[in-house]
């Protein structure tokens, strides 16, 4: 046979067997909300038993698992990637800059997947354990329920540099969150709608030191917080202090997820550059969407459910991509 027709033959096989794949697998290609019902019909109630009796030990843990979520789909696609150790091979995301001593929830995350590996071995992916848990602890902390699309598998790899480059830090203007949430395909009020996971959790001081003392070498505080709130922080946040002192994103009610965020925003009460900018950058179209959340509790977890589902919609691998991890920390050996 000439080598023009091996290459065409050859070129055949991987037209006709790519299209059978993409064909047979069709159904599994696109996330669905009943993705484990013949797999694993339980996944819900399990997961549930378990963050449930985390909540009562930690009060903190919707807030860090919820982060963790962001933090994995936003770095190449919800995957599960963060939740990988170091290994051969892998330089784990969660020493990267904006996750090294400030991630955490991994343990409730391995907690979940010995479960569900009691009842469905081989199942349920870390990816979707993260979905799963962000959604029953946000509604427990009295925020929206929403059905979460199901069906993501695990990578087999870690992004360290994606994780420096994409996830956003609390120095970014406003122009840099945009930007950045531009190329993970969410819009403005995507963004403003899910900086309102900041209405629970902790920040740690050296996030937001740079704001009480010489704000950007100018001498002065940040003109953005409220005089008041400042004593607060100052307080809280002594100039050459510990950097790992915590405070809460919500002073007014630190554990429940409600719409008090964007009034903090309203108040100049945001404890990050990065929340204060949506309302304190002149002329910025997010001061509109910040208004109509804080008006509106209602309107807010609407559009909060909805941008979460986009979230979780980021580039899943799905099908015959990646694998379902037995242990969120590593990858499988074959
Ligand atoms: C818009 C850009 C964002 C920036 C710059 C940012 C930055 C930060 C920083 C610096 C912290 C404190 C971490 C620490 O002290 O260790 C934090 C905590 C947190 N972030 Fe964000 N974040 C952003 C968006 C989001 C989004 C979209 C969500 C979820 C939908 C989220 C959920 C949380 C939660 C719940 C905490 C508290 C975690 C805890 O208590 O452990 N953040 N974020
Ligand atoms: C699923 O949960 C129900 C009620 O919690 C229980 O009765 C049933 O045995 C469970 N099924 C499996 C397969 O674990
Ligand atoms: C992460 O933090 C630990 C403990 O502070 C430190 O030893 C380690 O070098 C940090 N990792 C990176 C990659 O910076
Ligand atoms: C924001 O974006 C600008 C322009 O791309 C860049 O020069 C700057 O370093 C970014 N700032 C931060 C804090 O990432
Ligand atoms: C602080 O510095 C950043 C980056 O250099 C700049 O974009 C921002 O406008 C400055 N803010 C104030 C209030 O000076
Ligand atoms: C806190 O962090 C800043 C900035 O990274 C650093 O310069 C300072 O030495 C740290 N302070 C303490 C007490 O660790």
């Amino acid at each position: 046979m000439s080598s023009f027709l091996v290459k065409l033959a050859i070129f055949s096989t991987l037209v006709a067997s790519s299209f059978l794949c993409s064909w047979s697998n069709a159904d599994q290609r696109r996330l669905s909300t009943t993705f484990y019902e013949s797999r694993c019909p339980n996944v819900s109630s399990v997961v549930r038993g378990v963050v449930e009796e985390a909540a009562q030990k930690d009060v903190r843990i919707g807030a860090k698992i919820i982060r963790l979520h962001f933090h994995d789909c936003i770095v190449d696609g919800c995957d599960g990637s963060i939740l990988l150790d170091n290994a051969d091979g892998i330089e784990s995301e969660k020493e990267a800059l904006p996750n090294n001593n400030s991630a955490a929830g991994f343990e409730v995350v391995d907690e979940v997947k010995a479960a569900l590996e009691n009842v469905c071995p081989g199942v349920v992916s870390c990816a979707d354990i993260l979905a799963l848990a962000s959604q029953i602890l946000v509604s427990l902390a009295g925020g929206p329920t929403w059905e979460i699309p199901l069906g993501r598998r695990d990578s087999r790899t870690a992004n360290r540099q994606g994780a420096n480059d994409l996830i956003p830090t609390p120095f970014d203007t406003l122009k840099n969150l945009t930007s950045k949430f531009d190329g993970f395909g969410l819009d403005t009020t995507d963004l403003v709608a899910l900086s309102g996971g900041h209405t629970f959790g902790r920040s740690q001081c050296i996030f937001f030191r740079h704001r009480l003392y010489n704000f950007n070498d100018t001498g002065v505080p940040d003109p953005t917080v409220d005089t008041t709130y400042m004593e607060t922080l100052r307080r809280r946040c002594p100039d050459g202090g510990d950097n790992g002192t915590l405070a809460n994103f919500d002073p007014t009610t630190p554990d429940i997820f409600d719409n008090e965020y964007f009034k903090l925003l309203q108040n100049k009460q945001g404890i990050l550059t990065s929340d204060q900018v949506l309302y304190s950058t002149s002329g910025a179209d997010t001061i509109d969407i910040v208004d109509r959340f804080a008006n509106s509790q209602s309107d807010f977890f609407e559009r909060f459910a909805r941008s979460m589902i986009k979230l979780g919609n980021i580039s899943p691998l799905t099908g015959d991509d990646g694998e379902i991890r037995s242990n969120c920390r590593r990858v499988n050996y074959y």
